[in-house]
Order: structure tokens, then sequence, then C-alpha cells
């Protein structure tokens, strides 16, 4: 098992603040090259239907210009299976999507979604896009991850970020198990939404979690810290929460 856990930074909300004014500024692009340069190991973007932040020609620039594996989010329908199929990102990691939601809430249902699920699944893949599939910390939406043939999934750390105190004690105990599960199945693991600095250290501490997907906190840490000092810092606390995880790079 890697102890390196990989960073992989979401610069959605970089075209969010481009998109209050309708600039072409600040670009989310311009982001990932930072990010990429403080020891981000992957770009994470998410082309949501309504366009509401990252935009075609984002997704298009991050795959030709950022010389990091790009992880392509997306809503399982017909016209984002044809972006990924013409962009050929890295990673494809399908998300429920409904227009009114503010950010990705709950995880995609892998169980009850298998026949819409599985050909677009089988399609990603043939194309050589790793699949991932954004789920809550459940057994049986891991045994629907295998059965969907994704070599890959992420558990939705949304809860645990917002409850407190034995709450947020049981969704952690709720990650470990679907991360052991994980492991016996034959499913990689990552996790994300929510991570801040204060919360990072025990997700990042489950060793067979082998990624984190952080976005909207990094972005507004930016403000303060600028992105560069923001990504070192994440990785600086995800590295402290794994034992040996720095000599497992150099
Ligand atoms: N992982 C997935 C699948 C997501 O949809 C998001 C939000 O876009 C994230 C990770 C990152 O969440 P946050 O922006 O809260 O760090």
């Amino acid at each position: 098992m890697s102890r390196h856990q990989r960073l992989g930074v979401n610069v959605d909300h970089v075209a969010t603040v481009r998109n209050a004014r309708g600039t072409d500024y600040p670009d989310p692009v311009r982001a990932a090259r930072i990010a990429a340069e403080a020891g981000a190991d992957g770009i994470t973007a998410h082309l949501r239907e309504d366009r509401r932040h990252i935009l075609d020609d984002d997704i298009e620039r991050l795959k030709a210009e950022i010389d990091l594996p790009l992880n392509f989010e997306m809503a399982a329908t017909r016209e984002m299976v044809e972006v990924a199929l013409r962009v050929g990102p890295h990673a494809a990691c399908i998300v429920p999507e409904r227009r009114e939601e503010l950010t990705t809430e709950g995880g995609l249902d892998a169980v009850g979604g298998h026949n819409r699920l599985k050909p677009l699944v089988s399609q990603l893949g043939d194309a050589g896009i790793r699949v991932s599939l954004f789920i809550d910390p459940e057994e049986a939406q891991l045994d629907a991850a295998v059965s969907l043939g994704a070599p890959v999934v992420e558990l939705h750390t949304g809860t645990y970020c917002e409850v407190e105190g034995a709450e947020r004690e049981r969704e952690l105990d709720r990650i470990r198990a679907a991360a052991a599960y994980c492991e016996k199945v034959g499913l990689e693991c990552h996790a994300g939404h929510g991570l801040n600095f204060d919360n990072v250290s025990p997700v990042a501490a489950i060793p067979g979690v082998v990624e984190l997907n952080i976005g909207h906190f990094l972005v507004g840490e930016a403000i303060f810290l600028g992105l560069g000092d923001a990504v070192r810092e994440m990785r600086r606390l995800m590295d402290a929460a794994r034992p040996g995880a720095r000599e497992a790079i150099e």
C-alpha cells in the first residue's frame, strides 16, 4: 500500500470567482499550474450541466496545458460522456448532479442507478479513462461499484465534515470501514468533499485512502495565504497524518 497519499486540487471555485464578473480572470488553468508547482498530484474539475463554474474550454486547456493527471468530475449524462471521450482525461469521477444544489450533496446511488450507469462506465473504461464513482461510505454502494466494473470509488466525506463530536467519530468509522472494504474487494479508494486544515488529518490517516480531492477550502484559503502556500500546508498535514509518507516519495 502506498504511504504517499495523492492530493487532487479541485479548481472549480477559481472559475466561480471569474464567472461572477464575466471576466477571463482568475484563470483556473493558472491556479492548476500553481497547485502543480506546490505539490498537487492531480487536478480535478467539474463541468456542470449549467456551466456555473468550469467551462468546456477550461477542461480542454487543463488537459492540454497542465502536466498532471486530470480528474474530470461529471454527471452521468450522454453530454458529459461525449466531453470525456473527446478530451480524454486520466480519470472521470461520476457524481450525482441536481441543478438547484449548491454543491454535490450526497453520493451517487450506484445501487439504484446500475442499469443507467453500466453503459457509461463501460464506455469510459473502454476509452482508457479510469472511472471513479463518488459514493457514500456504504458497503452496498461499494458492491455496486464492483458490479459496475468501476476500478475506483471516491468516498463522500461531506457528512463527516458537517457533524461534530460523537457523530463525527461514527462517520469517520464508516469511512474507515468503507476504505477497508475497498481493499478487500479490490477497489482503489479516494475521498473528498468539505475537507479543510482542521478536519483533514483523520481522513488522511486512513491507510487505504490513496487520494484526497480538495477544492473549496483551498481556493478560499488562497485569498489569505496564496494558493501555493495553501496547497503546501494541506500537503504537510496529509503527510504528518501518514507516518513515513515523505520517505515514500523521496
Ligand atoms: N470530490 C468530489 C467528487 C466533489 O464533487 C467535490 C466538490 O466538487 C470535491 C471532491 C471537493 O469538495 P470541496 O470543494 O468541498 O473540497
